[in-house]
């Protein structure tokens, strides 16, 4: 078992397998990056593998790829496969923009992948297209059809900002609803990569929104997960994320790895140790002592807190998956 220096057991590695992105969301990377991390930088499978496995051995039974955009890589589902044949009941899921999802999804779902959460913003192509910056609605839903069809569980994560979308948010509910998915909005986490000017609605303005047509109560949160649950009459349960509140960080799981190989212990936390040179020499000892330090760095609490409302990150969310 992994636990942290507040007490908090950690068993979820998100790992961002690239940063490379073929949207350009407004919200968090407008504009093609200066540069790339040059390819050979990245770990192979091979090398994350290995730390994978010393991951899971100590501890960890819950495992996200992440990007960027994951399904850029090629041969993801080569890599779901190793994880998933080293445990098969790992929790084993994807998030993705959903662009690529069609070609890809049997062949993922077959390699042992159990959930994709799915990047949905708009159900209007125009407005789908502001938001990317592409014309991306149609590739999306094809891919969150097949997704469906192939037996993949299936979330919508949708980002509400002011004067864009959030007169959405009623319909992409309904949307998620009338197809037995969930969904849950994110508020807008200010970056220093993100477009300027750009506004999310807060939690408590998508719960109005939602209040006027539907009554709904509040559930609280389930598990280790930031998101705050609510339960429409029907039963139908919607989440909202909130990291400006950060009270999920009480009973955070979590630990993030980049596609270069640094272990970053919260999403906003400029501390994180590089497994490269361990996991490229096979030393399974070395990885195993990175883990433990990130772990004894795990900050309390991220820093979007309410009384520092200016705080933005520097990091990309592109680069640490989200
Ligand atoms: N604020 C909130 N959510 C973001 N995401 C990316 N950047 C941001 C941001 N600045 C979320 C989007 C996407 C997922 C991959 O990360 O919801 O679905
Ligand atoms: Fe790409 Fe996802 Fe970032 Fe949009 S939010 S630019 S799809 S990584």
């Amino acid at each position: 078992m992994l636990v942290d220096g507040y007490g908090r057991n950690v068993n979820y590695l998100r790992i961002s397998v690239t940063e490379r992105c073929n949207f350009r969301c407004q919200y968090c990377m407008p504009e093609k990056p200066f540069s790339w991390v040059p390819r050979e930088n990245l770990l192979s499978f091979e090398d994350l593998f290995l730390f994978i496995k010393v991951g899971i051995d100590e501890g960890i039974n819950k495992i996200r790829i992440t990007g960027g955009e994951p399904l850029l890589r090629a041969d993801l589902d080569t890599f779901i496969k190793m994880i998933s044949d080293y445990r098969s009941d790992i929790d084993l899921a994807l998030t993705t923009n959903g662009f690529l999802l069609k070609q890809c999804a049997q062949k993922l779902k077959d390699a042992g992948l159990k959930r994709v959460n799915i990047s949905l913003d708009s159900l209007k192509p125009e407005i789908a297209m502001k938001i990317a910056q592409k014309d991306v609605f149609k590739h999306v839903m094809a891919g969150i059809d097949e997704a469906q069809r192939v037996g993949l569980g299936v979330k919508i994560n949708t980002v509400p900002l002011k004067g864009i979308n959030s007169g959405e948010v009623l319909d992409l509910l309904e949307f998620a609803k009338s197809r037995g998915m969930s969904i849950r909005f994110i508020e807008y986490m200010e970056n220093k990569h993100a477009k300027d000017k750009l506004q999310g609605l807060k939690a408590e303005e998508i719960q109005a929104i939602i209040a006027q047509k539907y009554p709904f109560k509040a559930v609280g949160r389930v598990g280790s997960s930031p998101a705050h649950l609510f339960e429409l009459e029907d039963g139908y349960r919607f989440g909202i994320i909130d990291p400006h509140k950060h009270d999920f960080c009480e009973d955070c799981n979590r630990i993030r790895l980049t596609a270069e190989g640094m272990l970053i212990p919260c999403l906003y936390f400029d501390e994180a140790m590089s497994i490269k040179e361990s996991v490229q020499k096979g030393d399974i000892q070395g990885a195993t002592e990175v883990l433990k330090t990130v772990l004894k760095n795990k900050p309390e609490k991220n820093k979007w807190s309410e009384d520092n409302e200016n705080e933005t990150s520097e990091r990309a969310f592109y680069e640490t998956g989200g």
